[in-house]
């Protein structure tokens, strides 16, 4: 599958985004080794600071189907923004544990841009569990 792809099941995603406080939708899709696609969107709360991102949504929509981070192959998230879109802090977070280090994650926008990277350039000098 191309990264632009995949691009388009994210964008797919975003059309389940529950967003109604920020206005601000995001979709995510990951691409398993087997060809699999998890998809997820961004989902809001009235109690704001539950809000769960589209691509931690992806990723957990993943492993609760059994998927390892060794199954991955690839990670798209797409928002409307002028530059491909940027993961939040605690995002990359989750994907610096979950996602695998050697595999690519395409940050891209409506306009078609997309921009990849690696989850080391996302999460420099990361805190995991080697730390503890
Ligand atoms: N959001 C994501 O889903 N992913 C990102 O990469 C950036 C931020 C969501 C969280 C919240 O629902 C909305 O976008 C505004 O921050």
């Amino acid at each position: 599958m191309t990264k632009e792809e995949l691009v388009e099941y994210a964008i797919e995603a975003r059309e389940n985004s529950y967003s109604p406080y920020s206005n601000f939708a995001v979709g995510a899709a990951l691409l398993t080794t087997e060809g699999e696609i998890y998809l997820g969107a961004n989902i809001e709360n009235a109690a704001y600071g539950l809000a769960m991102c589209a691509e931690r949504n992806a990723i957990y929509n993943a492993y609760c189907h059994g998927v390892e981070r060794d199954d991955i192959e690839a990670l798209a998230i797409v928002a409307d923004t002028k530059l491909p879109v940027s993961p939040c802090g605690a995002c990359r977070q989750v994907i610096h544990e979950l996602f695998p280090h050697d595999k690519k994650i395409y940050l891209a926008n409506l306009r078609g841009d997309i921009k990849e990277m690696t989850a080391d350039e996302l999460l420099p000098y990361a805190f995991d569990s080697d730390d503890l």
